[in-house]
Parts: C-alpha cells; structure tokens; sequence
C-alpha cells in the first residue's frame, strides 16, 4: 500500500524547535479531534482496528512507535520517530501499533468526533468489507 508522509514545516533555531499544525494548511482535513498516546508498556500492541470513514494525522512529537498498516493488499510496517513526520492514516486501513519507547508520545489528529460505531475491530470482518469495497470498485471500472 502507499504510504503518505507528510513533512512538517520546523521553526526555530538552536535555542528551540517549533511546529505548527493547521487544517487544510499541513493537514489535509478539517481537524475536529486531537488524542494522544502515553505511557504505554513496550510489550503492549494498540490499534488491531481499521476506521470506515475516519481520516487522521499521527506525529509522535517524543520517541518511536512502529505502525503496521495494511489496506487489504498486505501488511507493511512504518517506524515513526520524527515530530517533524506525520503519517496519513486513511480509512479502511488496518493499523496496529508497537515497539513503543519508554517516552513515546504519540499525537492523533483526526477529522471525526470519536464514534464506537466506525471502528472496525476484526481483521477477517475488515478483509471482508475492503474486499468488497475493492470489488465495487472494480466493477464501477469495467
Ligand atoms: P482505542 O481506540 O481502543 O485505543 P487503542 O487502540 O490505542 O488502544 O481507545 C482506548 C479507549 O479510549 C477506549 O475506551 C475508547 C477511548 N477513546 C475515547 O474516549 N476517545 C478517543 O478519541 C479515543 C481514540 C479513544
């Protein structure tokens, strides 16, 4: 699958960095949430969901993290250990996040409230749907 980096802007000089996030600016979608991920045990593995519709930006403004994405066509892992790298997450990619470091902090931007309802929370139930996603779209082709 094509993963989408986005290069963050840095300000700043030896005393200090800076970056700033703004919607549809930097951000390719109108920022209506921000979480972030802390404290998390290096043997833990979060994620193991894919969204239907959700889009988000994910920066880890403080350590590592690797992302293990797949949207149907197979699984490709993305470290991420740069606040000046946001990573595109896409709806209907599967995602599941490990290897934290002690310090990570990971920033989440997304353009939807948080809704249970969008989660999808079973691998073989999301193959299903982007199968059939993928299949529609196949034929809207012909
Ligand atoms: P979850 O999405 O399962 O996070 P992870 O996959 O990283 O473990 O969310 C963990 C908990 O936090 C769950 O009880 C739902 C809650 N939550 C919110 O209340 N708001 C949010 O924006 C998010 C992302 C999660």
């Amino acid at each position: 699958m094509e993963i989408e980096r986005i290069q963050l802007q840095k300000h700043g000089d030896n005393g200090g960095m800076l970056i700033a996030l703004e919607e549809d600016r930097n951000v390719p979608f109108v920022i209506r949430r921000v979480y972030y991920i802390y404290a998390t045990q290096n043997d833990v593995h979060r994620g193991k969901h894919a969204h239907r519709h959700l889009h988000q930006l994910a920066v880890a403004v403080r350590g590592s993290v690797t992302f293990l994405l797949d949207d149907g066509s197979g699984p490709v892992e993305v470290v991420l250990d740069d606040p000046s790298q946001g990573l595109m997450l896409g709806r209907m990619v599967w995602r599941e996040l490990y290897d934290f470091s002690e310090d990570c902090v990971l920033m989440v931007l997304a353009d939807q409230l948080y809704d249970q309802s969008d989660y999808i929370t079973d691998y073989a139930e999301f193959m299903r749907e982007v199968s059939g996603a993928m299949y529609l779209e196949d034929m809207a082709a012909c």
